[in-house]
């Protein structure tokens, strides 16, 4: 059909009689090609995706795909979904500001395994010597030396927490991590304020056994309410976007009218993400994440929306939106701006909930020391895995010689995180996914 519309078949178009057969036939072929794609195909894509089976998508339509974007999304869904033969990788960022430093170090030791890929982060309000630091402690480090997987941004972002450019820095550091040479699965976003609450080898162990499609991302769909006043009505700028100092979110007097285009979602800002919907995010087959980044520019809270209004209007990846962020953060009652700092008293609730990650915490608080020898028994730099195959006799860090990175020990977390993954699998929970409650 393509051929058709040659440069040659032109000159017909000087002769009136050629043009309403020529059109119509082209509009009965154009019809019946899109029906038969559409109408054939998609159905049972949509039903594939959303029990989370690997599948091999697009059989028939093999000859169309490279002509719709739509399609390609389908194809790496897919392929990613299969890929079971191997454990899986993460790839963390961490970041902090001013006075962070030794923070992140801890956190990064904290869920350090060799099979995953780091990306450091010190935003722009810390001062050079600090940045230089942590560079220093993660060079001097013969682990993360050999090994690696740990990096540290070199140019910070000045980063206004409630505005796009904490946005555009975690794009920044996940395209960093797609260009890396090692392929990973799941891309994990923590603060210096973060702290696990499992060993590498209990996610590593659990994670192997999901669809690799499965995205965590806690959301509900924006309706009415003084969400969607406070929120989307008023317009921001972010000064962080042009200038030097960092300064907070400008409010103007404007206020813009909903979007009618898409549905607007939000969530935590907290998120555990697939490699295929961060592809779909910054690599931009199809305009939607590059437009709905754009409104964002002048929304208040951007991060808690931008991921989540993406995911829940892709038809595709919709299904794949688990409403949960692996995180356990306690609110206030009524919540305030700021989660509760967490502390002795929180730990039974915090094992209890099965997550990977609480937050948020004080510098160097008793808990992390509990945490530390009672969750993750961590003695010496890394929490021991099976990786670490080394002589410890004496107190020495077993960690220092490196046996197989696929081999997990896993211990009781895996338990917890297993059983929470059941329920956040259940066809109750999905029956949830991006709805309005
Ligand atoms: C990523 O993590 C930071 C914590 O450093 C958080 O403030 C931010 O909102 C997160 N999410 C996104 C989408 O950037
Ligand atoms: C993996 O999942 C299957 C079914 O979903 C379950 O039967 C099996 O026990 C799981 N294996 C592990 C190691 O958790
Ligand atoms: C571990 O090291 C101690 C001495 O530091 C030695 O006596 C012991 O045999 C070693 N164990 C193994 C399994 O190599
Ligand atoms: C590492 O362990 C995995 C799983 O236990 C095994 O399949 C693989 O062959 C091992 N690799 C090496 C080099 O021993």
């Amino acid at each position: 059909m393509r051929k058709n519309v040659n440069p040659h078949s032109s000159r017909f178009f000087s002769d009136k009689k050629w043009i309403i057969p020529f059109f119509a036939s082209l509009l009965v072929s154009i019809t019946l090609l899109l029906a038969s794609i559409f109408g054939m195909y998609s159905p049972n894509i949509d039903e594939d995706v959303s029990r989370f089976d690997g599948m091999e998508v697009g059989k028939k339509s093999e000859e169309w795909t490279d002509y719709f974007v739509e399609d390609n999304i389908r194809r790496s869904l897919a392929l990613s979904g299969n890929s079971k033969n191997e454990p899986p990788r993460f790839a963390y960022l961490i970041s902090g500001t001013k006075g962070d430093s030794q923070r992140i170090m801890r956190v990064l030791q904290a869920v350090y395994h060799p099979r995953n890929q780091y990306i450091l982060h010190m935003d722009f309000e810390a001062p050079p010597r600090e940045r230089l630091d942590l560079t220093m402690s993660v060079k001097s480090d013969p682990t993360f030396h050999q090994v690696e997987n740990v990096r540290v941004m070199d140019k910070s972002n000045l980063v206004t927490y409630k505005g796009p450019t904490m946005i555009a820095c975690t794009l920044q550091a996940i395209a960093i991590l797609l260009r890396g040479s090692l392929y990973w699965d799941w891309f994990i976003n923590l603060s210096a304020s973060d702290y696990p609450l499992m060993t590498q080898d209990d996610m590593l162990h659990v994670f192997s056994n999901l669809s690799r499609n499965l995205n965590f991302i806690e959301h509900m769909q924006m309706v009415n309410g003084w969400k969607l006043s406070q929120r989307a009505r008023p317009i921001v700028v972010d000064p962080g976007l042009y200038l030097s100092k960092k300064s907070d979110l400008l409010m103007t007097t404007q206020r813009r009218s909903l979007p009618t285009a898409f549905k607007l979602f939000t969530g935590s800002a907290w998120v555990v993400v697939t490699r295929s919907f961060v592809e779909y995010c910054i690599w931009g087959w199809d305009n939607f994440p590059r437009t709905v980044l754009m409104y964002f520019t002048n929304f208040m809270s951007s991060p808690e929306s931008y991921f989540h209004t993406v995911i829940c209007n892709n038809e595709d990846f919709r299904s794949t939106a688990i409403g949960h962020d692996l995180h356990y953060i306690a609110w206030d009652n009524p919540p305030k701006q700021h989660p509760r700092i967490l502390s002795m008293k929180d730990f039974d609730k915090m094992v209890k909930s099965g997550a990977l990650f609480a937050r948020k915490f004080a510098r160097n608080d008793p808990v992390l020391d509990k945490i530390d020898k009672e969750l993750l028994g961590r003695a010496n730099r890394f929490p021991p895995g099976a990786w670490c195959v080394g002589n410890s006799s004496g107190g020495a860090d077993p960690c220092s010689l490196r046996g197989n990175y696929s081999d997990f020990k896993p211990g009781p977390g895996a338990a917890r995180l297993q059983e929470l993954m059941n329920t956040l699998t259940s066809d109750e929970f999905q029956s949830k996914q991006c709805s309005s409650k």
